[in-house]
């Protein structure tokens, strides 16, 4: 059992009437990178957060920790003591504090009576950077940070309270290309020093670079661990749903005429000169590495930034938006990137998180909301999403990550927008959902809907889009048309 770092048996949970795990068993050897895989909601991160202690498994589970003998139950603090870290997707950090600080933190909690020096913090601090291999500066504050160094940190904080064994549950969900490859060094830098890490990830292609092995579950029964060696993501992502994925490129119809136009629109620091006519049925991809003014482009359009140059026309007329609400009421809507704050009320129910953008329409005629017509218009979008839910009057954060972010989704499809902004809509979601949305998507631009799809996916923006604009440093670097181009030079066009 020497190789072997941890090792679950029998890990089974009920929440409510549903049975999340079912009888789940793997282990994870010492100085590997474990992938967990598998389906919105099929029970990864609740597998992660049974093995550190947040949620207790049913009774008959078993868990080794090398020589250690088997138990069934570990608290958080027990969990500690052998190693076990997650790097949580808030990553739970003092943004207040410096990085000096936050590193050294669990010191200051196990010993709050003799808290070390600054002097001190720093330089121990020092020392784990400089074992990690990454450049941060111990004195600035973690607020200053991006996500991908504030990232850093965390893993910095863990390594220092002596980590052996490091959860990653979606680390690269909101990280840039560049950000990415990055991570995914360092995670194989940190198994050649011996430490155990189990990486969840969405980005199939990221799963087979860095781990040598993948754990698949499907609705919370275990498929299966398999060497990523001589595996494909077609196979991989037919593990995970049980089916075979038939993805065709979306057959450009005509589009109608224009919705909404841009000219020289500028916003300064952020992007600059940027003018593109978007047509009624039209998706149109709109790509470039994050950091490229995608998104505060997107902002502009939705109100909620005002451009410093330029004009934007909705129906030939000049559009002013001072606000969302705005947007909202000349029928434009906005689906954010932001996978952490979603824009969703997390202790509200699904049923009200989904209506909320059109409270006003349910409650007409006479002016007052029957439930049941927000229960109506909330049961057929989960099930045109697939949305995986037990029960809509449920509160929205015991949905899957990648569940909530359908509601988000359906909360601004429900408002029937004229132009609909997907900004990333698929970070997080799995591949057979990704499918979904997209059906979703195009069969909307069928209806006429005005789509702008924001996406560095070279092969999402490529199946899915009637035309490509390029940005690059906030400039329009270049359009173009899928039909005329491959996805392997889409993706270069991005990456130049
Ligand atoms: N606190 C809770 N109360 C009730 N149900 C919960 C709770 N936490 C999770 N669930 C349910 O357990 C199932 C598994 O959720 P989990 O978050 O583990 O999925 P996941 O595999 O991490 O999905 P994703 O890829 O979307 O992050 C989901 O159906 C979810 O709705
Ligand atoms: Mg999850």
């Amino acid at each position: 059992m020497g190789d072997i770092a941890l090792r679950a048996d029998h890990v089974s949970k009920v929440f409510g009437h549903s049975r999340v795990l079912d009888d789940v068993s793997f282990e994870l050897r010492r100085g590997e990178v474990l992938c967990l895989a598998g389906e919105n909601g099929c029970g990864k991160s609740t597998l992660i957060k049974i093995l550190n202690g947040v949620h207790a498994p049913e009774a008959g589970a078993v868990f080794s920790f090398g020589d250690d003998t088997a138990i069934g139950h570990i608290t958080p603090r027990e969990a500690r003591a052998r190693g076990i870290h997650v790097i949580w997707q808030d990553l739970a950090l003092f943004a207040h504090l410096s990085v000096a600080e936050n590193i050294v933190f669990d010191d200051y909690v196990a010993n709050p009576m003799r808290p070390l020096s600054y002097r001190a913090a720093r330089q121990q601090a020092r020392e784990v950077i400089e074992r990690l291999g990454v450049q941060l500066d111990p004195d600035t504050r973690v607020e200053e940070l991006s996500i991908a160094r504030r990232q850093l940190v965390a893993i910095a904080r863990v390594l220092r309270a002596g980590a052996r064994i490091i959860f990653m549950d979606e680390p690269t969900a909101s990280l840039t290309r560049n950000e990415v490859r990055t991570l995914l060094d360092l995670t194989r830098a940190l198994s050649a020093q011996g430490i155990s890490i189990v990486f969840v990830s969405h980005r199939l292609a990221e799963v087979l670079a860095v781990c040598q092995r993948v754990t698949v579950l499907r609705n919370g029964k275990l498929v299966g661990t398999y060497p990523t060696e001589g595996m494909t993501q077609a196979r991989l992502s037919q593990l995970m749903t049980g089916q075979e994925l038939n993805l065709v490129p979306r057959q450009t119809a005509p589009s109608g005429e224009p919705v909404l136009e841009l000219r020289g629109l500028s916003r300064r620091g952020e992007f600059e000169d940027v003018s593109l006519t978007l047509n009624r049925g039209e998706i149109l991809g709109l790509t470039g590495l994050l950091g490229a003014g995608r998104t505060e482009l997107a902002h502009v359009v939705f109100g909620m930034t005002q451009p410093t140059a330029g004009e934007m026309r909705m129906h030939g007329k000049r559009l002013t938006l001072r606000s969302n609400r705005d947007a909202i009421r000349h029928g434009i809507a906005y689906v954010s990137e932001d996978r952490l704050n979603l824009g969703l009320v997390q202790s509200q129910s699904i049923n009200m998180n989904t209506a909320v953008t059109v409270l006003g329409e349910l409650e007409k005629p006479r002016g007052f909301l029957a439930p049941w017509r927000v229960r109506a218009l909330t049961a057929e979008w989960i099930r045109r999403l697939g949305t995986k839910v037990s029960d809509a009057e449920l509160a929205v954060s015991s949905l899957s990550g990648g569940n909530q972010q359908r509601v988000v989704i359906a909360k601004w499809l429900a408002t029937k927008p004229e132009v609909l902004i997907l900004d990333c809509p698929t970070v997080g979601v799995d591949i057979g959902a990704k499918a979904g949305i997209f059906e979703i998507i195009r069969q909307l631009a069928d209806d006429g809907m005005a789509i702008i799809l924001i996406s560095d996916e070279a092969g999402e923006i490529w199946m899915n889009a009637d035309r490509v604009i390029v940005l690059r440093e906030g400039r329009v670097s270049q359009e173009l048309t899928p039909a005329d181009t491959t996805e392997e030079s889409l993706e270069e066009i991005i990456n130049a």
